[in-house]
């Protein structure tokens, strides 16, 4: 959460930062500000709100100047304001911050006592103030940022602009990403690549604890331990790292509709175009795996959710699953041949990461489905598998989540046939049918329309119920979390065969309840709780394939999927669980890609 930019340039940078943070934005978008140092002066612009605002602002009142950092903020410490947006400035240094300084109330008890005020109630406030302390007690510039950073408790990365120094931005990281960018004589800093993509292809990624001094020449960079150090500078394809909607009116309307052919580009490159074997690292070992733990968070976790039934299945495996923010916190029972497996899209998730971190040392191996393959838990797992979604700028997850399902439903195959629980014949065959998943998807998509007049009619509703059973019920629970975050109606999801435990007495005419519900062999159970809800007058929409419709007889609102193998129908029943909350979101009028109060990469716990 939030973002970070920094240019050391050749020409005005404002426009460069701005253009930068727009790639950022889906950091957080709570406030936006810009310092740069003009004619050897410190000045800076911030504004509430989208960047647009901030843009607002540039043009009427220009920053000039061709040093220059920027943010794109997620409130953590202090609502979205003005006294609240980054940069934070004080004296002659300005600074941006993403991530959290737990001892940053003993610092401000402490500055307060050195007689300083404070005017914001961020945590990042005592950054700046430390800095600009350390400068008035005589240090130079790094010495003053080098004796700051060793103040800081907590993970974030940083970047400090100091007047006077048009020469120089010093930034650190700790436990939140940060990347360099090598352009010809300009030096640029980024939360990550994709915000860099339209200034430079050359990447160096800072690793844990790294610090470093940019000029416009190039980058000192220093380890934890103050040690000078080389880190690669790697090409990035700045094709795959430029964004933009291609025509579609929202982001996430487009990762919906990429998900055809981005099903079909991992496809090929786990299992190529045809044949019947499933490539995966070498070193992945599922046979002498005793238990396997899945651990993510948000769309990811129920990713997990549907997988656990399908290493349970195919693969005879015990699966334990949990929420990162809660297993990190537990002291969960880990054996040494256990297997953890963390599935996340960024990639920088800090509860999923320190979930990660708290597991390692103790379990066999430590495997990872990730969409940004230079993230940190790809880069601190043993195995990482990228699931080659490409960027994901929607808030609201779409394409990474099937891309996640199809990957994760590969290694439970793979898992089968090395823990010889699937015969040659039944992995063929199941591969068979993971191979038919962008066709079935494509035909999903093609239901859009009569998703949109269903949503007419939910759009009013104040709350939904969505049931679902056995694999349907994750779906279920994403097609409520994705109804929530976009499009603010309270839904809530339950197991279908748990609705008379108590969710029933919400039924009435004013409920609309939506069934996943394949003609699969837990058809008729569900059919039967859709029963029981349509018997209470609840207005009842079932999402089935013609032979379940056909059986489930007079109901209020159906929607007809394409009829699939069970085994990979929660792929395309993500479909409608996208499309229903995108257009209900459409009917009301909120903003899809950026919905309020939320961060598309959560880096903070
Ligand atoms: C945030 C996003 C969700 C996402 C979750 C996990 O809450 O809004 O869409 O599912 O983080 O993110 P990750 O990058 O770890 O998959």
């Amino acid at each position: 959460m939030c973002g970070i930019v920094g240019v050391l340039g050749n020409h005005e940078v404002s426009p460069q930062i701005l253009d930068a943070l727009k790639r950022l934005e889906y950091r957080g978008y709570d406030s936006a500000g810009i310092a740069t140092i003009n004619r050897g002066k410190l000045d800076l612009r911030r504004a509430v709100g989208k960047l647009i605002n901030l843009s607002d602002i540039l043009v009427h009142e220009p920053l000039p100047g061709r040093s220059g950092i920027g943010h794109t903020r997620w409130a953590t410490h202090g609502g979205p304001s003005v006294a609240n947006a980054h940069p934070h400035r004080a004296g002659r240094v300005a600074v941006v911050h993403n991530g959290i300084i737990e001892n940053f109330r003993a610092l401000r008890e402490e500055l307060g006592a050195e007689g300083i005020s404070f005017s914001s109630e961020t945590d990042t406030e005592t950054i700046v103030q430390l800095a600009s302390l350390y400068l008035e007690r005589g240090m130079t510039a790094v010495e003053a940022a080098r004796a700051t950073l060793k103040r800081l408790e907590g993970a974030f990365a940083v970047a400090f602009l100091f007047e006077g120094e048009e020469d120089m931005i010093i930034c650190a990281r700790r436990g939140s990403p940060l990347c360099i960018g090598h352009g010809q004589n300009e030096m640029y800093l980024g939360s990550d690549a994709i915000a860099l993509a339209e200034l430079t292809d050359r990447i160096t990624y800072l690793e844990e604890g790294d610090w470093a001094i940019l000029s416009r020449s190039g980058a000192l960079i220093f380890d934890a331990d103050d040690h000078q150090t080389n880190r690669p500078v790697t090409r990035i394809n700045v094709e795959t790292a430029r964004v933009d909607k291609s025509g579609h009116r929202h982001f996430m309307a487009k990762e919906m509709a990429e998900q055809p052919r981005v099903l079909q580009a991992s496809m090929s490159h786990y299992a190529g175009l045809s044949g019947g074997d499933i490539t995966l690292p070498a070193e992945l070992d599922f046979a002498n795996t005793d238990r396997l733990i899945m651990v993510a968070c948000g769309t990811a976790f129920y990713a997990c959710q549907v997988a656990k039934y399908w290493f349970e299945k195919y693969a005879g495996l015990p699966v334990e699953l949990d929420i990162a923010s809660e297993f990190r916190y537990r002291d969960p029972v880990l054996g040494p041949n256990n297997t953890a497996l963390f599935v996340s899209q960024s990639g920088e998730t800090a509860d999923t990461l320190a979930a990660l971190r708290h597991v390692s040392p103790h379990v066999a191996q430590v495997v990872s489905v990730i969409n940004v393959p230079t993230s940190s838990i790809a880069r601190e797992s043993a195995v990482a598998l990228p699931i080659h979604a490409g960027p994901e700028i929607g808030v609201a997850s779409t394409k990474a989540f099937t891309a996640q399902l199809q990957v994760l439903a590969l290694l439970a195959l793979k898992a089968g046939m090395q823990r010889g629980r699937l015969t040659p014949e039944a992995f063929e065959a199941r591969l068979a049918e993971l191979r038919a998943v962008p066709g079935f998807v494509a035909q999903a998509l093609d239901r859009e329309e009569e998703i949109r007049r269903l949503t007419e009619t939910l759009s009013q509703a104040r709350d939904v119920l969505f049931l679902g059973r056995g694999v349907m019920y994750p779906l279920a629970l994403e097609g409520a979390l994705k109804l929530k975050e976009i499009s603010y109606i309270h839904a809530e999801a339950y197991a279908a065969g748990e609705l008379k435990h108590g969710p029933i007495a919400l039924v009435d005419t004013d409920l609309p309840v939506i069934v996943f519900a394949p003609h699969d062999g837990l058809f008729e159970k569900t059919a039967s709780n859709m029963q029981e809800v349509m018997a209470r007058q609840g207005t009842v929409i079932l999402i089935s394939d013609a032979q379940g419709l056909a059986e489930a007889g007079d109901v209020p609102y159906c929607l007809q999927m394409p009829t699939v193998p069970e085994f990979i129908a929660p792929i395309i029943y993500a479909v409608p669980a996208q499309l229903i909350a995108y257009h209900t979101a459409l009917h009301r009028g909120t903003d899809v890609d950026q919905p309020r109060n939320l961060a598309k990469s959560v880096t903070v716990e």
